[in-house]
């Protein structure tokens, strides 16, 4: 069975995604690490996303290893964040991410959490879900995760989402068929049960 879970970022999905695969016994595939892992190497090497992509040995667990690096801190860093969106704006870089994922996905029980997995990835996913919650909420638990204030994330954030949902290319928008979650006034163990809930009784 495939989870499908999309959103804008700071609707919960990473935490969301986790805590539904953990509870289930399903494998977990962040799909945002890998365009961030792209953006690093191409920051890195001082070349283009698109030229990067297809050469790039990805490998997703417990810690994201770029070419057998550790570099899940590295994608985090805010410059890597703000290049990860640019990336994932540029076609050449979505098609050799989505052919990974597909490849992934093929095989097994898994919960996958990015932009595009309902609409692009998995279309055919037993159930998706896209996440939402209110631009303030978003900005408060991004900022206290980062450690930084919420104005700064906010101001940030606003420039992302519009990339995200404006981009020609696969643009961040619920999949037909999605169950649309409003998690503002959620605790993150709420919205966990009531997906484990709904995957028990499609499993059922
Ligand atoms: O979820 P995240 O913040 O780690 O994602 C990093 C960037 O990659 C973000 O700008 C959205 C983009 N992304 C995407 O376009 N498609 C995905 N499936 C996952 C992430």
């Amino acid at each position: 069975m495939v989870i499908a879970i999309d959103g804008p970022a700071g609707a919960g999905k990473s935490s969301v995604a986790r805590g539904v695969a953990s509870a289930l016994g399903f494998k977990y595939l962040d799909s945002g690490a890998m365009y961030r892992s792209v953006a690093l190497a191409a920051l890195e090497q001082r070349r283009t996303p698109a030229e990067v992509a297809p050469g790039l040995r990805i490998e997703l667990a417990e810690r994201v290893l770029l070419d057998g690096r550790d570099v899940s801190g590295a994608i985090r860093a805010p410059a890597v964040s703000e290049a990860a969106s640019r990336a994932a704006a540029d076609p050449t870089v979505r098609e050799a991410m989505v052919a990974e994922q597909r490849r992934l996905l093929s095989q097994g029980d898994w919960v996958a959490e990015g932009r595009d997995i309902g609409t692009v990835v998995a279309p055919g996913a037993e159930l998706k879900l896209f996440l939402s919650a209110s631009a303030a909420e978003r900005a408060r638990r991004r900022a206290a995760e980062l450690g930084v204030s919420q104005a700064t994330v906010l101001a940030e954030q606003a420039i992302r989402d519009a990339r995200d949902r404006g981009r020609a290319h696969s643009p961040l928008r619920p999949a037909p068929g999605a169950v649309v979650l409003d998690t503002t006034e959620l605790a993150l163990e709420t919205v966990v049960e009531r997906i484990v809930a709904m995957a028990e009784k499609l499993r059922r």
